[in-house]
């Protein structure tokens, strides 16, 4: 059993209101199933980050390895990797190695093979778990720098006050000229960024209702999957896209590994994800005080998505 995985499902669940992390929508099917909602038209944000790193590739790789003599390429939570490859394709294999690092082993398994199939000359290295438990880890030599890819808008999936501490953590495990290039979904109106989570084709139900079926599998839950709802909400105002799991009836739902039962008023939500839309102000905010500078930024045509380059001072 994912130890983890328990302690926070009981966390959440007995939590008021309710909620669950987004981070384990992510086992074999949670996977696939983000790959397809990838696929969405309308799913914009890889679209763009996609045609950032295609079309602007050369800028892109200049600013990443600038002022940068020996290089450890980190990503983390790199998924199915298939913007990185746009951008590795680019780089000289010869300078560094690839750290892809994802909580989802199915994740980095299929990387691996892609990487192998499609760029057998880079050197890559997996590496599973949390951000934080794998960049603990890492120790890099002085004459090294870090660059760290942090893509898809996966900021994103923190509230501003995480995503400051998260800022602050990573800043102290990166030394001064060490980079990161984050990918952040731009602030923009409702009718672009509402079905991005709500297509069509009713991928992204199926991705966040897989948590509860992945509860039943890993933890002998009973979750009636199909009493519950996915609801997608966006706020202009603030810039905050969130899901939930909304109970259609009142009942209780019992998870053997972790021995408790969980109660639901009709119409009661699980928060599972947010999605902040960010501009240049709010990340200013999230990394005061954390040492790192923002150096360059990179849009995509349309305007909706950024990639910003940070540097540690
Ligand atoms: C939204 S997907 C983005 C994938 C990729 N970066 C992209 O832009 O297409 C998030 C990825 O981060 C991983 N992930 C989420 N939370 C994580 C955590 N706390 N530690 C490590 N990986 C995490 C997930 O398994 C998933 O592969």
């Amino acid at each position: 059993m994912n130890e983890e995985f328990a302690r926070e499902v009981k966390e959440g669940l007995s939590a008021k209101p309710k909620y669950l992390s987004s981070k384990w929508f992510y086992d074999e099917i949670g996977d696939q199933l983000f790959v397809n909602i990838m696929n969405m038209p309308e799913y914009y944000l890889t679209d763009a980050e996609f045609e950032i790193f295609s079309e602007q590739t050369t800028e892109i790789v200049r600013a990443l390895t600038e002022d940068v003599s020996k290089m450890a390429l980190y990503e983390l939570g790199a998924g199915d990797g298939t913007k990185t490859i746009e951008l590795l394709k680019s780089m000289n294999s010869n300078e560094f190695v690839y750290h892809p690092i994802d909580i989802s082993q199915n994740a980095l398994d299929n990387l691996k093979v892609r990487l192998h199939n499609e760029l057998p000359e880079i050197e890559a290295k997996p590496l599973q778990g949390e951000y934080f438990q794998v960049l603990d880890s890492l120790s890099v030599d002085n004459a090294t720098n870090k660059v760290i890819l942090f893509l898809g808008s996966n900021l994103g999936n923190m509230y501003d006050d995480v995503a400051k501490e998260f800022m602050g953590q990573l800043a102290q495990s990166m030394q001064s000229g060490d980079k990161l290039l984050l990918g952040l979904d731009k602030i923009k109106s409702v009718d672009v960024v509402l079905p991005a989570y709500n297509d069509k084709q009713g991928y992204t139900r199926d991705f966040n209702l897989n948590l509860l079926s992945r509860i039943n599998k890993e933890l002998d839950g009973d979750f009636d999957v199909a009493s519950f709802q996915h609801v997608p909400k966006y706020d202009e105002e603030s810039g905050i896209a969130s899901s939930a799991l909304v109970s259609s009836k009142k009942q209780k739902v019992n998870i053997g590994k972790i021995s408790k039962t969980f109660h639901f008023e009709e119409g009661e939500p699980i928060h599972t994800e947010i999605s902040r839309k960010y501009d240049l102000q709010i990340l200013d905010k999230v990394i005061e005080g954390s040492g790192l500078r923002i150096i360059r930024e990179f849009n995509d045509s349309r305007k909706y998505f950024m990639n910003v380059l940070l540097i540690k001072s």
